[in-house]
C-alpha cells in the first residue's frame, strides 16, 4: 500500500509506514511464486480432507496467500461456508430468483468472518514469536482472537470492548474462551485508539483489520465465492462497512486474481454502512472523497473527524459490530472502491432489522450488521443501480446467535419490550415479525393453535 513506494521485512511487527503513515499490504513476487494457471486447481485441494490445511477453506487457498510456508499456517478448520441460493431473499431485495446469493460466514468455528484473517494473522504472529495477541473489537475479532488462543494455546488474549457496547453472544464467547477481557469506559472508536497505545507499550501483537495479514486470510472468502459460482465472476459483491477490512481484502483479492489472469474481470462493490455510523458513506458519497492513486484528498477525511469531535457526534446503531465512526482501512477501502467500481449506501436500523428477518425466515439467519448488505442490494435495486437480473452475492458476516436481543425484541408482542429495546433506535415497525402464540397448559387450546 505504501504509495511512497516503502518495503518491510515480513518478520517485522508493524502496521503503518514509517514514512508515508499508511496502513501495509502484504506484497507477493507472483512471477517467482508458483501460481495455479486456473483456480480450478484449488478444487483438488478440496477433496483431501484429511489434510488440516487442505480442509481450512483459507489455507485451500495457499499460492493465493503464501507469505508463510503452509505446514507453518494455523488453522482451527476456519472456512467451511457455504454460498446459499435464497429466492426468497431475492425477492424481497427485488433480484430475479436464482440470481441472489448469500455468502453465510456466521459457520465458521466462532461464528464469524474473522476466523478467515484470525487464521491469518495468528499465522504471521507465530512467525515473529509473539506470545501475546490483542484486538479492540465489538464483539466477532475479539471472540476470534480468543478461540484461536484457546484452541491452539499458542498466545494469551487481550481484548478491548467498548462498556455496554458489545452483544452478550459475544462477549460469553471472549469470557469462555478465558481472554483477558477489558471494558474500556467508551465506545469501539476508543477502544480502538487504546489498544495501539497498548500493544506499542507492551510489545503485545494487534490483530486488528490495521493488520495487513487479516486481509489476506479474509480475501479468501471471495475465492470461496468464486469457487461456488463454478469460478465465474457474480456482478456485484454486497457487505457491510464497518471498519472496512472486509471490504479492503475483497478489493485486494479481485485485482490480484485479476492482474494474475485468473478471473477475466472484477465485480462491482456495494459497502453498506448502517445510517448511524456512516463515515464512509458521508465521505465517499457525498463529500466526493476519491483514492486516486494514492494521492487523495484525505483532508476531506480530517476535516469530517473534526467536526464530528466537535459535535461530540458518537456511532450509534443497533448493528453494534458496524458502530463503528473512524474506519481504520478508510483509505484501502477507497482503494477497493475505485478499482470494482464500487458504491456506498446507508441503511436505518429499521431496514436492517426487516432485512435480517426476511433472511431469517429465508435462510440460514444471521446476526443485525450482517443484514446490513441484504438492506443495501435492495436499495441500490430500488434505485435502479443494480438491475433484477444481475448475479449478487450479499456476505453475510455473523451468526444468527450472536445478537439474539434486536431479534427477540423484533419479534415479540410485548410493546414495552419493543419500544425498550428498539424505540431508542427508532425502530417502529416490524412488518416481518414471527410472533410466539401464547396457549394454556391446556391440549385442547394448544392443538387449536396448531391447527
Ligand atoms: N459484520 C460483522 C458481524 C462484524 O463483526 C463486523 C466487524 C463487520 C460486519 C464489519 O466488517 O470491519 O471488515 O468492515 N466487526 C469488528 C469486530 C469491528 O470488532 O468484531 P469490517
Amino acid at each position: 500500500m505504501p504509495d511512497c513506494g516503502a518495503t518491510y521485512p515480513l518478520e517485522e511487527i508493524r502496521t503503518a509506514c514509517d514514512r508515508c503513515g499508511n496502513l501495509l499490504d502484504v506484497a507477493y513476487d507472483w512471477d517467482r511464486l508458483r501460481v495455479p494457471a486456473s483456480l480450478s486447481f484449488f478444487e483438488q485441494k478440496w477433496a483431501i480432507r484429511s489434510d488440516p490445511h487442505c480442509f481450512s477453506g483459507v489455507w485451500r487457498f495457499h499460492e493465493l496467500l503464501p507469505f508463510a510456508p503452509v505446514e507453518k499456517c494455523v488453522t482451527v478448520g476456519e472456512g467451511q461456508t457455504l454460498l446459499h441460493d435464497s429466492p426468497a431473499v431475492a425477492r424481497y431485495v427485488g433480484i430475479r430468483p436464482g440470481r441472489l446469493f448469500l455468502q453465510y460466514e456466521g459457520m465458521n468455528p466462532s461464528g464469524s468472518f474473522k476466523d478467515n484473517g484470525m487464521a491469518a494473522a495468528f499465522t504471521h504472529a507465530r512467525m515473529v514469536g509473539a506470545r501475546r495477541a490483542a484486538c479492540a473489537s465489538t464483539g466477532n475479532t475479539s471472540a476470534s482472537l480468543a478461540l484461536y488462543c484457546s484452541v491452539t494455546q499458542l498466545m494469551k488474549a487481550v481484548i478491548f470492548i467498548g462498556s455496554g457496547k458489545i452483544s452478550h453472544g459475544k462477549l460469553s464467547q471472549a469470557l469462555d474462551y478465558g481472554a483477558l477481557t477489558l471494558q474500556i469506559e467508551g465506545d469501539f472508536d476508543d477502544a480502538m485508539a487504546r489498544v495501539k497505545e497498548v500493544c506499542k507499550r507492551l510489545g503485545i501483537y494487534l490483530v486488528n483489520s490495521v493488520n495487513p495479514f487479516r486481509l489476506e486470510g479474509q480475501k479468501t472468502i471471495m475465492f470461496r465465492v468464486l469457487e461456488a459460482l463454478r469460478w465465474t465472476v457474480p456482478n456485484w459483491i454486497v457487505c457491510p462497512g464497518g471498519n472496512l477490512g472486509n471490504s479492503s481484502a475483497f478489493g485486494k483479492a479481485f485485482y490480484e486474481l485479476h492482474q494474475l489472469g485468473l478471473i477475466p474481470r472484477m465485480p462491482r462493490l456495494a459497502v453498506i454502512n448502517a445510517a448511524g455510523a456512516n463515515t464512509l458513506f458521508e465521505l465517499y458519497e457525498r463529500r466526493g472523497l476519491r483514492w486516486n492513486e494514492g494521492r487523495g484528498e484525505m483532508g476531506i477525511a480530517d476535516r469530517y473527524y473534526q467536526e464530528m469531535d466537535a459535535a461530540r457526534r458518537r456511532a450509534d446503531t443497533l448493528a453494534s459490530a458496524i458502530e463503528i465512526n473512524r474506519p481504520v482501512n478508510l483509505t484501502k477501502c477507497l482503494r477497493a472502491l475505485d478499482w470494482m467500481h464500487g458504491v456506498v449506501r446507508e441503511v436505518s436500523d429499521q431496514e436492517i432489522l426487516n432485512a435480517k428477518a426476511q433472511v431469517g425466515s429465508g435462510g440460514l439467519g444471521c446476526e443485525p450488521a450482517s443484514a446490513a448488505s441484504v438492506a443495501g442490494a435492495k436499495k441500490l435495486v430500488a434505485e435502479g443501480v443494480i438491475r433484477p437480473d444481475e448475479q449478487v452475492v450479499c456476505i453475510l458476516t455473523g451468526h444468527q446467535l450472536k445478537d439474539p436481543t434486536a431479534t427477540v425484541a423484533y419479534h415479540t408482542d410485548d410493546r414495552a419490550h419493543f419500544e425498550k429495546v428498539l424505540g431508542s433506535r427508532n425502530v417502529r415497525e416490524a412488518p416481518y415479525a414471527n410472533r410466539a402464540v401464547h396457549v394454556p397448559n391446556d391440549l385442547a387450546a394448544i392443538v387449536e393453535a396448531i391447527k
